[in-house]
């Protein structure tokens, strides 16, 4: 989704722009722009493009990078019109200019009040409306100018602003879209993420709504609507830049592919203890009692909560139930008094998630937040907190986070049994032993990379893949079925296998690829019939089981996995799914990180 960034400091403020923007790339984008205070004239300089940075900087360098200390960039993910030069962001009025993430529902009545007033625009955004409207109520004072402003705005923003008569501060607020402002020395920043600063600063503090902050070359200041100085703690950024790139992979979804024993390890390692299962700052006893659990994400992390459902059901023989973000949120849901909403995100930002979470709130259950960024909205605001070690997500394609993810679902159910007496403490440590295995098995299940790149090879060229599965290998299905179409683009549906002979299989034809994950003791051999189905009907099958099952002889291709209890078999078959999806798609010659049309946090609705 969009990046803001800005500067002010000694450097100049294009290199420092441009850097830090492409840091924010992973997060998907389809225009870019700056804006700086130049030198030479004091005027406040916007270029900005459709496309890539690279084309920023070729426009950059044919209409004269402005030479100033001070300014602020963008990365733009369409919204409010397509892809353009005159809708990249920056946007400005006569005396003010912005970049904005986020969305502005009512831009289109306040864009009519402004036309009244004698404001015209060029572009279809939502944002040149915001640019206005605060340079309409700027009559030399910042702050009142933006109080007034966003009292009349409705939706969700960060904004960086330039105040032009103002060429040493920048201005910054936001709303249900992440920012922070950084600290260095001699020199401050602002960003909507962290990658963005790492290179320079990890002292940063979090923007909470109905602030602003105030950043000058050697001062950073968070008022509040009256122009109160706000106190609030220097947080500091954990990531290492490294974490951030490369590391000699061709894409950041293979490192983050082949990094998921360290971050399950991290993740379980010091929560998993002799006595127990120990949540920080989770008080013995506090999942006891529960009657229902809600589980609401979005995309993986919902595939995460499908898992988290089969194994919290079976274990702590609690009733839960899944729910989209989006859907929940608007379907009035029931919850009771004794119910616990369970709210799974690795950016911690996804605006239907966060909405989800307010609205568990109001109506008084408990939340918990399983997040992979540490102070990211969704964690502020839960009751409790579970953080996923996993580091910096930065491809699109979210694999690690899934598979922390899962591991906090082990963590979890098990707790949850124990407390409510379901599991004795034998089952329970035993649990925790076969938790701490998981890395292990994790690493072995990367070996199979080679297996999947020949697979890719066979298969590149289809047109539609068909994923099966009964319990928890369907909720694994669902993944490998998102993570191939995300980044392949090649249609493909996840489908219980019972659910086939009622209706999807009149699809299945000659040569049709289906990928069956059959990884269950207990129901594999209903699986087998299910393939021998599809099989009779031309489908070609990729089959996942278990090493040594009988029978597999009906299946084309083959790949085994370690006999280890059933609950954790997501975390083993989901391996050869994420390596198979990410060949398909280095096959097809797509842009695996930074999938079209994607973003990696969606901040918007
Ligand atoms: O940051 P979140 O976990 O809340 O994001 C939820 C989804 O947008 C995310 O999992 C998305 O489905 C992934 N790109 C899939 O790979």
């Amino acid at each position: 989704m969009c990046g803001i960034v800005g500067y002010i400091g000694d450097r100049n403020c294009a290199d420092v722009l441009l850097d830090s923007l492409a840091s924010l790339e992973y997060r998907g984008y389809d225009s870019a722009g700056v804006a700086i205070y130049d030198n030479d004239d004091g005027a406040v300089k916007c270029v900005k493009t459709k496309g890539r940075l690279s084309a920023l900087k070729e426009k950059l360098k044919s209409v004269g990078t402005p030479s100033g200390t001070c300014g602020i960039g963008h990365t733009r993910w369409a919204t409010h019109g397509k892809p353009s030069d005159k809708n990249a962001h920056p946007h400005s009025g006569k005396n003010v200019t912005i970049v904005h993430n986020g969305i502005i529902e009512n831009y289109s009545s306040l864009k009519n009040e402004l036309k009244q007033k004698g404001y015209d625009f060029s572009s279809d955004t939502d944002t040149e409306v915001a640019a206005k409207l605060i340079d309409y109520f700027y009559k030399g004072d910042p702050i009142a100018a933006i109080k007034n402003a966003v009292s009349k705005i409705r939706g969700s923003y960060a904004f960086g602003i330039l105040f032009h008569d103002i060429p040493d501060r920048i201005y910054a607020i936001r709303k249900d879209s992440p920012l922070i402002a950084a600290k260095g020395c001699g020199e401050n920043f602002i960003a909507s993420d962290i990658p963005a600063i790492l290179k320079y600063t990890r002292d940063y503090y979090l923007i909470d709504e109905n602030e602003i902050a105030i950043i000058s070359r050697d001062d950073l200041r968070i008022v509040d609507f009256d122009g109160n100085e706000v106190n609030k703690p220097l947080q500091k950024a954990t990531w290492t830049v490294s974490a951030a790139q490369k590391d000699g992979y061709p894409h950041f979804m293979l490192k983050e592919i082949f990094e998921q024993p360290k971050a399950v390890k991290d993740t379980v390692s010091t929560r998993i203890t002799e006595n127990g299962i120990n949540f920080e700052g989770i008080k013995d006893g506090e999942f006891k009692d529960i009657e229902r659990i809600h589980i609401v994400a979005c995309g993986t992390a919902m595939h995460a909560g499908m898992v988290g459902k089969y194994i919290i059901e079976s274990m702590a023989r609690i009733p839960v139930e899944v729910d989209i973000a989006s859907e929940f949120r608007y379907r009035n849901p029931i919850l009771g008094k004794k119910d616990y909403l369970i709210i799974i995100s690795q950016s911690g930002e996804t605006a239907d998630s966060l909405a989800a979470l307010r609205l568990g709130k109001k109506m008084g259950v408990k939340t918990l937040a399983v997040v992979n960024v540490v102070g990211s909205s969704i964690a502020r605001e839960a009751d409790h907190v579970i953080y996923t070690w996993a580091g910096p997500e930065i491809a699109v394609a979210s694999t690690k986070a899934y598979s922390v993810q899962l591991a906090v679902m082990y963590m979890l159910a098990g707790r949850i049994a124990f407390e409510n007496g379901k599991i004795d403490d034998k089952s329970y440590a035993e649990l925790r032993a076969q938790i701490l295995t998981l890395p292990d098995y994790i690493s072995k299940m990367l070996k199979t990379q080679e297996t999947c790149k020949k697979l890719a090879d066979k298969y590149s060229n289809a047109q539609n893949i068909f994923f099966i599965g009964r319990g928890l290998d369907y909720a694994v299905s669902m993944e490998g079925s998102l993570k191939l179409k995300e980044i392949s683009y090649i249609h493909s549906e996840a489908y219980a296998a019972g659910e086939l002979k009622h209706g999807t299989i009149s699809l299945i034809v000659d040569g049709m690829p289906v990928v069956a994950v059959a990884a269950q003791e207990e129901l594999f051999e209903k699986t087998l019939s299910n393939i021998k189905e599809v099989k009779a009907r031309g489908a070609d099958v990729l089959l996942l089981c278990r090493e040594g099952e009988e029978g597999i002889d009906a299946a084309d291709e083959i790949i085994q996995v370690p006999r280890i209890p059933g609950i954790f078999m997501p975390s083993l078959t989901v391996i050869p799914l994420q390596l198979f999806a990410y060949y398909m798609a280095v096959k097809r010659g797509c842009d695996v990180d930074k999938p079209r049309n994607l973003a990696k946090s969606v901040t918007v609705e």
